[in-house]
């Protein structure tokens, strides 16, 4: 069955930074790809926009060296480049010179969508809201899409949402979280709520605790600079995993729409107990056999700054009282795994006595990548004779082989989130007020963090992250699944 696609409307797409990392490797890529599927309109019209003084030709050619990249080249055909480039434009454009943002008026064509995308640093974002406003270009209509990070604490993302408060409204402003745009995120969202088996189960009375892991095996590769000033839990925690916490713990919103899911996701943020000190591990990987260790990476060869972060949370509310949520994230670990293991509680009685052991839990484990697909874990009756015996078993259904005819086109997340920006579909951007309650619960461990004279706990590159981590469930009678495979 082929994936359905509907075409957007025609839109005039402007990207700030369009010579940067994030628009050749990820945007314009992405854009391509939706355009080879039938979403992108001919008529549409992607502006790139950066400081690099070249032609139109000569951006042109850069965007056809990273489609080449980011695509498998067996599947890039010429007659779709060559489309795909004719629709693409370029303007040397230094966001501090007024002459420059002149020239992007008699660019832009009425009548279409209008989407603007800051792939830029934070400070710029209000700069650029300020002239695009100042300079007549985007109206009451236009979109603006901005990256994280979005500031680095509390203080700074209230700043950022005031700048471009000032020159946009709130439904304007698309804050992208990549995690959201990934299907199996998404699916996190279905398997709750579009099926009637789990969700009476999805709350203390039955579940244990819930694990929460995006496990990385490579390190910052390149990104040292920014990353070392960031640390995992600005670069991981405060968005991509509080958005999977919030995915998993939400009350089911009235309807699949923007306002209704993210005031969900509030309450969920809102109900955080702060987390004490004992119940969060930070650890920095050391280097082993060929790898490289974490300090290698930064400017400062005495950085304290954390590449794994494992904390428990916990949320006050009716739903989740006395279930915490563990949240792990780090790099350079023994493998690349994200993934959302729901423990269920033992069955309360067990029929078979003596001998037949108890019974494992029932636990769900949701695989976000790779592999994406979900397992549960039943019990059953050990086969053959010799009395009752019980046993553990995987059901298991992986997403690439239940659906491989359409698994193969699924699109990016920067695919997915683009074409909604164009669609006027916020559901999947973070709120301003969400992205501020997220600061201000990470905020406090932040600062503590800051003031610490203490290093985070070693560990080594392709292990497991630091020992502590391991403790912070040991002595809660738990234990974390391990990356890479159960034991
Ligand atoms: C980014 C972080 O937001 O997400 C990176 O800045 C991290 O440090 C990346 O590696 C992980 O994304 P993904 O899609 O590869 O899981």
């Amino acid at each position: 069955m082929a994936m359905q696609t509907i075409p957007v409307d025609p839109f005039d797409l402007t990207i700030f930074g369009a010579t940067g990392d994030l628009a050749t490797r990820k945007i314009l890529p992405g854009l391509f790809r939706r355009m080879r599927a039938g979403q992108m309109p001919k008529e549409a019209r992607i502006i790139g926009a950066a400081r690099t003084e070249m032609t139109r030709d000569d951006f042109r050619a850069l965007v056809k060296t990273s489609i080449c990249t980011a695509c498998n080249p067996e599947n890039v055909q010429k007659s779709d480049l060559k489309r795909f480039l004719n629709q693409i434009d370029y303007l040397k454009l230094d966001v501090f010179a007024d002459t420059d943002w002149h020239r992007l008026k008699p660019m832009l064509r009425k009548d279409v969508v209008h989407a603007f995308y800051f792939s830029v640093g934070p400070g710029l974002f209000g700069r650029i809201a300020r002239c695009l406003k100042e300079h007549n270009l985007a109206g009451d209509d236009a979109r603006i899409v901005v990256e994280k990070p979005f500031g680095r604490d509390l203080a700074s993302a209230k700043q950022l949402n005031t700048d471009l408060r000032s020159y946009f409204h709130e439904r304007q402003i698309y804050r992208i979280d990549h995690y959201l745009g990934k299907e199996t995120v998404q699916n996190l969202m279905a398997i709750r709520f579009a099926n009637s088996l789990f969700e009476p189960l999805w709350n203390s009375h039955h579940i244990d605790h819930v694990q929460i892991t995006v496990a990385e095996s490579l390190s910052v590769e390149g990104r040292g600079t920014y990353y070392d000033k960031s640390g995992a839990m600005r670069d991981m925690v405060q968005n991509h995993m509080m958005q999977l916490l919030c995915l998993t713990a939400m009350e089911p919103p009235s309807k699949f729409e923007a306002d209704a899911v993210r005031d969900e996701k509030l309450k969920v943020i809102r109900a955080l107990e702060p987390v004490s000190t004992d119940d969060v591990v930070r650890g920095q990987y050391l280097g082993s056999g060929a790898q490289d260790d974490y300090k290698s990476h930064a400017e400062n060869p005495n950085t304290v700054t954390e590449s794994y972060v494992a904390l428990r949370a916990d949320i006050s509310n009716w739903r989740w009282a006395g279930v915490p949520f563990y949240l792990r994230t780090g790099k350079r670990l023994r493998d690349r795994v994200s993934e959302i293991v729901v423990v269920f509680k033992h069955a309360p009685h067990s029929i078979f006595g003596f001998g037949a052991a108890r019974g494992g839990r029932n636990v769900l484990t949701i695989r976000l990548q790779p592999d994406e697909g979900i397992t549960l874990r039943v019990t059953i009756k050990d086969p053959g004779p010799g009395g009752m015996r019980l046993r553990e078993v995987p059901l298991d259904m992986s997403f690439a082989e239940a659906l491989s005819a359409e698994v193969d086109g699924m699109p990016d997340a920067y695919e997915r989130l683009i074409m909604d920006v164009i669609r006027g579909n916020q559901t999947l951007f973070m709120r301003g007020d969400e992205v501020e309650a997220a600061w201000a619960w990470v905020d406090p461990l932040i600062d503590v963090w800051a003031a610490d004279t203490k290093l985070p706990q070693s560990y080594d590159a392709g292990s497991q992250g630091p020992e502590d981590a391991l403790h912070l469930l040991a002595r809660d009678g738990r234990r974390w699944r391990r990356i890479g495979g159960d034991s």
